[in-house]
C-alpha cells in the first residue's frame, strides 16, 4: 500500500520527514520499535531477529519497499535480509550507501573501480553496533581509495533522544565529538551515521567548528528515493495515507515525535 520507513525508534523521523516533502505524493508507513530501542547496544543477532519481525508487520500493512532508517540494522542486518531473507517481490534499501555515493562523489549505481576522492580525513559518529560492523568502511572501500576513518561510537545518544532528556544528549554528543579530535584534530568531512543523530546536528555542527563538512543522511536517502521511485514506479504502490506505528505506547511516542518533528504525529499501535 505505501512505503515503508523502519527505525528502532524516533531517529527515522528524520528521514520520514525528508522523505515525506521531497515526495509529497506519496504515503509512508512508519514503523518505530521503541519497545527495543536502542539497537546500539544489541549484537547482530538480536538486530536482525527484531528488525526482520519490523519489516514482516509493514508487509502486513501493505509495504512492498521498506527503507532501514536505521544504520545500525542497515549495517547488522540487512546483507543477511537481502541473501536469504526478503521474498523475490519486496525490495528493502538501507541508509548507507547514499551517504557514501555523496561522499565518494558518484553517482547512483556507479560500480566502477575504487578511486581517489577529495575527502581524506573522514569522522564518523554511529551506534556502538555500526562502528563494530565495520560496514561503513566496507562500503567505503569499494568507491575509494585513501580514506583516512576514525570512527566514536557514541554510546548513550540514542537513548537519551528517546527518552527526550536534549541537555544529556548534548553534553553526550559535546564529549564524543572531544574525543573524535584527539584521534583525528582536523577531519575535513563529519558523517552523522546514526538517524537519531541530526536532531541534533546544530550541537554536532558547534562543536565540531565551521570548517568540518557534515554529511547527514535524511536528504541524500530522500534524493535516491526519489530516483528510486522513478525508475520503480510499481513499488509505491497504491496507499493513500501516512501510518505511523510503535510498539512502544503511543502516547509517548506520539508526544515526542510531535516535539521532533514540529507538527502533530499520532502513532498508533504496531
Ligand atoms: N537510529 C538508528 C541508527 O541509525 C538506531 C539507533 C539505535 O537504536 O541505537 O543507527
Amino acid at each position: 500500500m505505501a512505503v515503508g520507513i523502519f527505525d528502532s525508534g524516533l531517529g527515522g523521523l528524520t528521514v520520514l520527514d525528508a522523505v515525506a516533502k521531497r515526495l509529497p505524493d506519496v504515503p509512508f508507513v512508519y514503523f518505530g520499535d521503541n519497545a527495543h530501542t536502542p539497537y546500539g547496544v544489541r549484537d547482530a543477532e538480536d538486530v536482525y531477529a527484531l528488525t526482520t519481525a519490523g519489516v514482516e508487520r509493514m508487509w502486513d500493512e501493505g509495504c512492498d519497499l521498506v527503507i532501514l532508517a536505521c544504520n545500525t540494522a542497515s549495517a547488522a542486518a540487512l546483507r543477511r535480509m537481502q541473501e536469504v531473507w526478503i521474498p523475490p517481490e519486496k525490495r528493502v534499501l538501507g541508509v548507507f550507501v547514499p551517504l557514501i555515493e555523496a561522499l565518494t562523489e558518484r553517482q547512483w549505481g556507479d560500480n566502477s573501480p575504487p578511486r581517489e576522492v577529495a575527502v581524506k580525513h573522514v569522522a564518523l559518529f554511529a551506534t556502538p553496533a555500526t562502528v563494530s560492523s565495520r560496514a561503513f568502511q566496507r562500503e567505503l572501500a569499494f568507491r575509494a581509495i585513501g580514506v583516512d576513518v576514525e570512527a566514536q561510537a557514541c554510546g548513550g545518544v540514542v537513548d537519551a533522544i528517546e527518552e527526550g532528556d536534549l541537555i544529556l544528549a548534548e553534553a553526550l554528543v559535546r564529549s564524543h565529538v572531544d574525543a573524535l579530535k584527539r584521534k583525528m584534530p582536523v577531519p575535513e568531512a563529519a558523517i552523522l551515521g546514526c538517524t537519531h543523530y541530526p536532531l541534533m546536528e546544530d550541537v554536532f555542527r558547534d562543536a565540531l567548528g565551521p570548517d568540518v563538512q557534515v554529511y547527514s543522511q535524511a536528504s541524500l536517502v530522500a534524493e535516491s528515493l526519489a530516483d528510486y521511485l522513478d525508475r520503480h514506479p510499481k513499488m509505491r504502490g497504491p496507499g493513500e495515507e501516512a501510518v505511523f506505528l510503535t510498539t512502544g505506547d503511543p502516547r509517548v511516542v506520539s508526544r515526542r515525535a510531535t516535539q521532533f518533528l514540529r507538527r502533530k504525529i499520532e502513532f498508533a499501535a504496531a
